[in-house]
């Protein structure tokens, strides 16, 4: 099953990508993470890239679909993929369509996390990361049982630099003009599931996976 993950920053397309990719066995490929790796490595990508991220700005279109062939020519994508942060134009949406005609595939769902924008700024500067595993938590809405340690490995937690009320600020003006515009884009093919994304997280997990199964229609 070939599956997007849209919504605005903080909406919890991380937090339930992990889940999702669980169930149905797929590989999460999130832009955003291969970003923040590229980063930490210190190379020329993420040198790059660290000059728009750090702003809260999108990084350039060819960057991007340069980094989404690439991982979707990958062989454990064949039984397919469950894409997290991508597309976020309409050019990288044109591009991705045109990448998976050439593999002679296409989109199953586009799942849309909705969550009103007053809630995005709680979620965004109250969530904190495995350093080793990248597992999300929150410190109010979802913590770890152990304050800074990650529950699956015993990992520090950290918090992201672009988690501030200023770049959170700018992420979601870049969310606004940029990327709300390809709602209607996957809504016009017929593959956009709307889904509350500010229930409980169990909840969230519970109705994309029954969209995704073809029930709750
Ligand atoms: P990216 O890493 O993709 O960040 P984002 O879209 O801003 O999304 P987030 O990761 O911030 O949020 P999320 O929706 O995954 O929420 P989460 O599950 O963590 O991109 C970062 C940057 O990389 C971009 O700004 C850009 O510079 C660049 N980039 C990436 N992709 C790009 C592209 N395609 N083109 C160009 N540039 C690109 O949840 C948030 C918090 O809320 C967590 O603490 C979580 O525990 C909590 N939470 C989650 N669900 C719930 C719930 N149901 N109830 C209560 N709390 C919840
Ligand atoms: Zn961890």
């Amino acid at each position: 099953m070939n599956i997007l993950f849209m919504g605005p920053p903080g909406a919890g397309k991380g937090t339930q990508a992990e889940r999702i990719v669980e169930q149905f066995n797929v590989p999460h490929i999130s832009t955003g993470d291969a970003f923040r790796l590229a980063m930490k490595q210190g190379t020329p990508l993420g040198q790059k890239a660290k000059e728009f991220v750090d702003q809260g700005l999108l990084v350039p279109d060819e960057i991007t679909n340069g980094i989404v062939r690439e991982r979707l020519l990958l062989a454990d994508c064949e039984k397919g993929f469950l894409l997290d942060g991508f597309p976020r134009t309409l050019q990288q949406a044109e591009a991705l369509d045109a990448m998976l005609a050439e593999m002679g595939r296409g989109i199953d769902h586009v799942v849309n996390l909705h969550v009103d924008r007053g809630l995005l700024l709680a979620r965004l500067t109250g969530r904190r990361i495995c350093k080793s595993c990248g597992a999300t938590y929150h410190v109010m809405f979802n913590p770890p049982k152990v304050e800074g340690i990650c529950d699956k490995d015993g990992g520090e937690l950290y918090q992201r630099s672009d988690d501030t009320e200023e770049k959170v600020g700018t992420r979601l003006d870049e969310y606004i003009s940029k990327t709300a515009p390809l709602l209607e884009y996957y809504s016009g093919k017929g593959l956009l599931r709307e889904v509350n994304g500010e229930q409980e997280i169990d909840q969230v997990t519970a109705d994309i996976a029954g969209r995704l199964r073809g029930s709750n229609e």
